[in-house]
């Protein structure tokens, strides 16, 4: 790909396009970009480049003749290509990755045409130039800043110059959505920890994450594109569904916090934990399907200071038990062992309102989980949750627990006993 930039300050032009990226794929001959001075080809002892606008007016207006001389030269000098003329003015279509995508395929050589002051010469566009670029709606001084952004978008796609063509499929606008959300280290910077599920080294999961993100951020942050977006890829569809679905839900937009339960929030938890029933109900899990728990499970846990609620604001949103007592039916591990010589608490009753669910309202309640724990001066929490339970399990496997093993419960006779048992040991 060749690039010529027609204009008056080359200096600048050069500065921004040989440094970085670009300048070193220039200097391996993967790309050429010139700057060419457009006074440099006037006919008039003054090297004047523009005069008085006709009709009157503000402002001069750029000449037509250097303009043309200069562009015959670099055409002159390239040869034959597959080459376009492009006036960069704030009348033409607005720039866009399709557009950077149609220039790095169609043609081999861009001349990139930099008027100033106020605009060229009409008959100069019509005579030479075959497209008008923008860069938005927006008046700028000159056109170097929309060439410059031109010239660097076109030329990170030509093969070769960046290190592979994965750096900028899946980037924003690639496809019609906007880039996920990126992270590097450290994993906790200033209380914001990176995501979860970018830290298991799960793939599949990594990119299905991925894709949702990018979905959902163009959703709220460009809903223009998002209206445009056709998805054709199945899996996109399902998210799609997934992303409709819990868009009912409720979302945070207040700081969560925590504090120990008080009788006052009895009634709160005990609508929480028939909400949570119904669902097991629905989804098949026999957890809870009895009196168990009840309020006398609550007060008990409350006068040990071991209940908790979580806060969206002022308002309930969760609940949690967290118990530094031994728990017997956890000697009896099958099919595993937990982590030894450690010691730990227990999450035991928790649940979080049904308008809370898929808002990431549990996987807060968990962060409170493990702020207690350290409050307790404890690194390790074990928990355990119903074999059926597949989105307790998915919750806990996305939190960092891990599964350790198989367990029988004895709070809840005549139920089906078998937990499966997680267990998460936290960074010190
Ligand atoms: C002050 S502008 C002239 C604007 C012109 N009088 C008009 O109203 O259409 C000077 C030069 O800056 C460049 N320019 C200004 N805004 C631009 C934009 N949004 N995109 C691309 N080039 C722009 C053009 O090359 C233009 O000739």
């Amino acid at each position: 790909m060749r690039i010529d930039v027609l204009t008056l300050f080359p200096d600048t032009v050069n500065a921004v396009l040989h440094e970085s990226i670009i300048g070193r794929a220039a200097r391996k001959g993967i790309v050429e970009i010139n700057c060419v001075q457009i006074r440099d080809y006037t006919e008039n002892k003054q090297n004047q480049v523009d005069d008085y606008p006709y009709g009157g007016g503000y402002g001069c207006v750029m000449m037509a003749q250097p303009l043309k001389s200069c562009l015959e030269h670099v055409l002159a000098e390239a040869g034959e290509r597959r080459r376009r003329v492009i006036y960069m003015s704030p009348q033409g279509q607005p720039y866009n990755q399709e557009t950077a995508k149609r220039l790095n395929r169609d043609y081999d050589h861009l001349v990139l045409v930099c008027g100033h002051y106020e605009g060229v010469d009409e008959r100069f566009i019509e005579a030479c130039v075959d497209e008008e670029i923008s860069l938005g709606d927006f008046v700028l001084t000159g056109g170097e800043i929309a060439a410059m952004a031109v010239a660097d978008s076109v030329c990170r796609l030509v093969p070769g110059v960046l290190a592979d063509e994965q750096c900028y499929i899946g980037e924003s606008h690639w496809d019609g959505l906007l880039e996920y959300p990126q992270y590097t280290r450290p994993e906790d910077w200033e209380g914001r920890r990176v995501p979860e599920v970018l830290l298991n080294g799960d793939h599949a999961r990594v990119e299905r994450w991925r894709r949702k993100q990018q979905l959902l951020r163009t959703r709220s942050k460009r809903p223009d594109l998002f209206e445009r977006f056709a998805p054709a890829d199945p899996e996109d569809q399902k998210l799609l569904a997934e992303i409709e679905k819990e868009a009912g839900r409720r979302q945070i937009a207040e700081p969560v916090t925590f504090r120990p339960a008080t009788e006052d929030d009895l009634p709160a938890i005990l609508a929480m934990v028939e909400d949570a029933r119904a669902s097991l109900k629905k989804h098949g899990v026999d957890q809870w399907q009895g009196p168990y728990p009840a309020a006398e499970h609550f007060r008990f846990d409350m006068e040990r200071g071991e209940c908790f609620v979580v806060l969206h604001g002022e308002e309930i949103a969760a609940f949690f038990t967290l118990s530094t007592r031994e728990e017997k039916s956890y000697a009896a591990i099958t099919d595993g062992k937990w982590t030894e010589g450690m010691a730990y608490c227990v999450l035991h009753r928790c649940a979080v309102g049904k308008e809370w669910r898929g808002s990431g309202m549990a996987e807060q309640m968990l962060r409170c989980v493990e702020e207690q724990a350290r409050a307790f001066s404890l690194r390790c929490v074990r928990t355990d949750t119903h074999r059926k339970n597949k989105a307790m399990q998915r919750l806990l496997r996305e939190s960092g627990y891990r599964y350790r093993g198989n367990i029988e419960v004895l709070a809840e006779p005549g139920h089906d006993p078998a937990r499966q048992a997680y267990e998460k040991i936290l960074k010190k």
